[in-house]
């Protein structure tokens, strides 16, 4: 099938840019969405770390560029992962994202993470933002608004998160992610180690 999401005459995501160059679009995508999460850096975006805070985080970063933004996608969808020798992370189906990404979010909510240790806040951490960035909620975009969620709410929760240890290391955390998420139907083959150490350096950062 189609993805509707492209236009009908090439395959780029339709956009309020009117952009139809696949580099180009990438490019003005990154530039505005990097103006955003600068102001969430500085501006937390209130909210109940529930579904809708999510969602509105993604409305916030993405709204001038997608129509969509802040909309869970309705198509299924996979990405070629080069660490997966070109395979995709088999993402929830559409009408499961709802309820995938409210339980994760709830386990979030719901645990003590004042009386955990750092080496635990750092593993739970990994887990709970894996877990949430293998629903790929949004056609596009889930990467920046997991990891800036999961910033926010380390901040929110007494535990500092140095947020440009991870935009530097952006292709690093995006390859993390992947090995962390990396359990299909025939196995599980996740390697949650690189998250969990990337996470407990930006937690041990923040702390000096
Ligand atoms: N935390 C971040 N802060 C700033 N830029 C980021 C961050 N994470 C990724 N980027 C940049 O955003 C661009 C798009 O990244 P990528 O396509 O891997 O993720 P995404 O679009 O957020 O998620 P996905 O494609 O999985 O839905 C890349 O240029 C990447 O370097
Ligand atoms: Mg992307």
């Amino acid at each position: 099938m189609r993805d509707p999401y492209y236009y009908e005459d090439c395959e780029v995501l339709k956009n309020k840019l009117g952009i139809k160059d696949e580099d180009t679009l990438k490019k003005a995508e990154v530039d505005f969405s990097c103006d955003r999460l600068h102001v969430l850096s500085l501006f937390p975006l209130l909210g109940n770390y529930d579904f809708e805070h999510y969602c509105k985080m993604h409305e916030y970063v993405f709204g001038d560029i997608y129509e969509w933004a802040g909309i869970p996608r309705m198509v299924s969808m996979e990405k070629a992962e080069a660490v997966l020798g070109y395979t995709s992370i088999e993402y929830a189906k559409p009408e499961q994202i709802r309820e995938q990404a409210t339980a994760v979010l709830e386990r979030m909510n719901s645990r003590d993470w004042a009386s955990m240790a750092l080496n635990e806040q750092a593993k739970r951490l990994a887990q709970d933002t894996a877990d949430l960035w293998k629903v790929h909620c949004f056609r596009e975009g889930n990467t920046r608004i997991t990891i800036t969620f999961m910033c926010q709410f380390a901040d929110s929760h007494g535990m500092t998160m140095d947020r440009e240890l991870l935009e530097r290391n952006a292709v690093y955390t995006r390859n993390a992610l992947v090995a962390a998420s990396a359990v299909f139907q025939d196995g599980d083959f996740r390697q949650p180690g690189y998250l969990v150490r990337i996470i407990r350096d930006g937690l041990e950062n923040g702390q000096n």
